[in-house]
């Protein structure tokens, strides 16, 4: 079937037996690993069509959490994310060669999250995360960055971004409402802008930007770190001077999603000065595909998330010069693989790799390897999907992880493992599908990066616990919690509520998408003109299933008046004991009754039972 269609597509199929075939003598490893990277290890379905052009151009990326070897697992649809990002690097260096041939403009953008994902930002020891995987994303010729909600958790990471990363950007790391409190020489603590505020710059085409770097009303950041609202900002004097001046475009980057939020604040703040001006805008943060133009001579785009997906935006500026018509814009989502760079960049295989491109695949090899990312736990016996499969099922990563590896985990040396418990976490601690096959360090590190833990309040009477789950997932609780923390649960609602409509599209035959997986992936509907046909590579949709925001183990076979342990995670705490006083009267709960459960985190639960049972 897979090989009748890739036939018919003229797709050149190469198992095995080929992997040697090429031009390169193997004198040195780094050629022996890209022997084997320049063929996919699966054919894959080319791009749709070339890529438009016009004379200012964008590729953009977003939300990348250390993603930067890709995505290495067979199951559908992540062969067509397995571009790395040495590969990437090679895709941009062939990419601006054709801009100076068209003589045009090109840049690179970058909108934010670099940190928290997968074994190359998380897998340290002892180090700052993301230090020596963001010294690989500083290899690429990237005009212009921003800072995301995840280098904003942890000071030590905003600190590390502020000295070592930020200062090799030659002032193009904008922070327009971010600050970090530091030590000035003389000892006094002083909050400066992270990154700059803005920027102004003329390209190579003589065309003169200026730019911005926002991030959405984020609230979670650590101490001594400041963000201010997008509201506020838009107010402030520097703003105001900043955008004065008239130059050829604005070019608005931001850790923030083009929809439903507050990137129109921006935008008017602009259009007030400015009725005509051209406005490219590049966000983040929901990890989804998505479009707004907020009037005819502008557009947005937001390009996913995990080094799945690289964005593209074209614009003719020079035809609509001095008049008042529309833009002509376009945008692409590209997946992130070798036959999508060679397609648009008309290299082949043997041609693609520069000599960059190489050597940051193989430092990330290396530092995968100094990390002891392959380190085997098991072998997965089926893939354990997030949304692919319902919760509950077997399928389910959501109900793999609660109904047996946290139950397994949490019973090794603990001695109120005799005591019947139940178990609650938030779904969306889990970041990522579990694949079938060799689960790895790596692997564990990406499915749950997290380093938590285990907390419980003890005798809690079985009637009593076994209610407070479903009040955690009942809408007024879940009110309050998005109140709390906006940002993961709008990333969920909304990365739900977009999977969802794609997935009830009329005329996707469930049938034929089941049978044919080697077509599955993005298909994205966005609010730009031609939706539907801004995704590079054509698709069927995956399936998708919604699941609660929080889950639980199954309840212990006890009578109600039975007392047992109410185990949860360590920040859910100030959500679980308002509940727990509504629910009963005979005792107030304050967190003085909660104590730890276990020593274990998070980020292990996962490589203990794969030890155990995938063996
Ligand atoms: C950060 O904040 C704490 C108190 O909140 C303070 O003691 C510390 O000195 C601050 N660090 C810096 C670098 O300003
Ligand atoms: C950010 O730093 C600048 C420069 O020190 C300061 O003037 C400004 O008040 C700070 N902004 C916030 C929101 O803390
Ligand atoms: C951001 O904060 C401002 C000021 O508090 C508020 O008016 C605005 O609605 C917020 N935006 C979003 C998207 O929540
Ligand atoms: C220009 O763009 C706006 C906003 O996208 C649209 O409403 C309008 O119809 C367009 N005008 C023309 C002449 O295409
Ligand atoms: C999971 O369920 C499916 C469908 O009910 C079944 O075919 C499969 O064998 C089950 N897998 C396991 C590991 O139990
Ligand atoms: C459990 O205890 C044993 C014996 O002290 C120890 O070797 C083992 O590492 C512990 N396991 C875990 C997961 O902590
Ligand atoms: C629960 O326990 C009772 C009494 O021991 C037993 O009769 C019943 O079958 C058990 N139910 C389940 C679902 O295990
Ligand atoms: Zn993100
Ligand atoms: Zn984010």
């Amino acid at each position: 079937m897979i090989l009748a269609a890739a036939t018919l597509l003229g797709l050149a199929l190469c198992g095995a037996a080929c992997a040697g075939d090429h031009l390169y003598a193997r004198d040195d490893h780094v050629q022996e690993y890209m022997g084997i990277r320049e063929q996919p290890r699966v054919p894959l379905r080319p791009p749709h069509r070339p890529l438009i052009w016009g004379d200012l151009n964008i590729i953009h990326t977003t939300d990348t959490h250390g993603w930067l070897l890709g995505h290495q697992k067979l199951s559908w649809a992540e062969p067509y994310y397995s571009g790395d990002l040495g590969d990437f690097s090679s895709f941009v260096t062939h990419m601006k060669r054709i801009a100076i041939e068209k003589d045009v403009d090109l840049l690179l953008i970058d909108s934010g999250d670099l940190h928290d994902g997968t074994g190359l930002s998380d897998g340290y020891h002892g180090g700052v995360d993301a230090h020596e995987s963001n010294k690989f994303v500083g290899r690429l010729p990237y005009d212009l960055m921003t800072i995301g909600n995840h280098e904003l958790y942890v000071y030590a990471d905003t600190y590390d971004m502020y000295t070592n990363f930020i200062p090799h950007l030659g002032g193009r790391y904008l922070t327009s409402n971010v600050n970090i409190t530091i030590f000035d020489s003389d000892g006094k603590s002083e909050s400066v802008p992270v990154g700059n505020r803005y920027a102004k710059f003329t390209t190579r085409k003589g065309r003169r930007i200026t730019s911005l770097g926002v991030i959405f009303n984020f609230t979670g950041n650590v101490a001594n770190t400041t963000v201010q609202t997008v509201h506020d900002m838009v107010n402030e004097q520097w703003f105001v001077e900043a955008i004065a001046e008239e130059p050829d475009a604005f070019v608005l980057i931001g850790h923030m999603p083009v929809s439903y939020d507050s990137w129109p604040t921006v935008f008017n703040a602009v259009r007030a000065v400015h009725p005509l001006t051209p406005i490219l805008i590049f966000g983040g943060h929901t990890h989804i595909r998505d479009c707004q133009q907020y009037d005819g001579r502008s557009m947005g785009i937001e390009s996913g998330r995990y080094m799945e997906t690289i964005g593209w935006m074209s614009a003719d500026l020079d035809a609509a010069k001095g008049k008042h018509d529309n833009i002509t814009f376009t945008r692409r989502y590209l997946d992130q693989n070798r036959v999508t760079y060679e397609y648009h960049t008309h290299t082949s295989k043997y041609a693609f790799d520069t000599i960059n491109g190489r050597s940051i695949t193989y430092g990330l090899q290396e530092l995968a390897a100094r990390y002891d990312l392959s380190y085997l736990y098991g072998t997965a016996p089926q893939d354990y999907t997030l949304s692919q499969n319902p919760y509950p099922s077997n399928g389910s990563l959501l109900s793999l992880f609660i109904d047996h590896a946290v139950p397994y985990a949490l019973a090794i040396n603990n001695t109120r493992d005799s005591i019947p418990n139940i178990i609650i976490i938030n779904s969306w601690a889990l970041r990522s599908d579990l694949f079938k096959g060799s689960f790895t360090r790596n692997d564990q590190l990406t499915v749950m990066q997290y380093k938590d833990t285990f907390l419980y309040i003890a005798n809690v009477a079985s009637g009593i616990a076994s209610q407070i789950l479903p009040a955690l997932n009942n809408p007024p609780a879940m009110k309050q919690k998005r109140d709390e923390t906006e940002d993961e649960l709008s990333r969920k609602t909304r990365d739900g509520a977009w999977l969802e409509e794609i997935d009830d599209r009329p005329g996707v035959d469930r049938r034929e998408a089941t049978s044919d997986k080697w077509t599955f992936g993005y298909v994205t509907k966005d609010s730009c003109p031609n939706a539907g046909h801004a995704d590079d590579t054509l698709h069927t949709a995956l399936p998708y299933y919604p699941a609660p925001y929080y889950i639980g183990s199954n309840p212990p076979n006890v009578t109600a008046d039975t007392p047992v342990d109410v185990v949860f995670l360590n920040y859910l705490g100030e959500e679980i004991i308002p509940i727990l006083n509504r629910l009963q009267k005979n005792k107030k709960y304050t967190m003085d009754d909660v104590s730890l459960y276990s020593p274990m985190l998070t980020s292990d639960v996962l490589g203990l039972y794969a030890q155990a049972k995938w063996n």
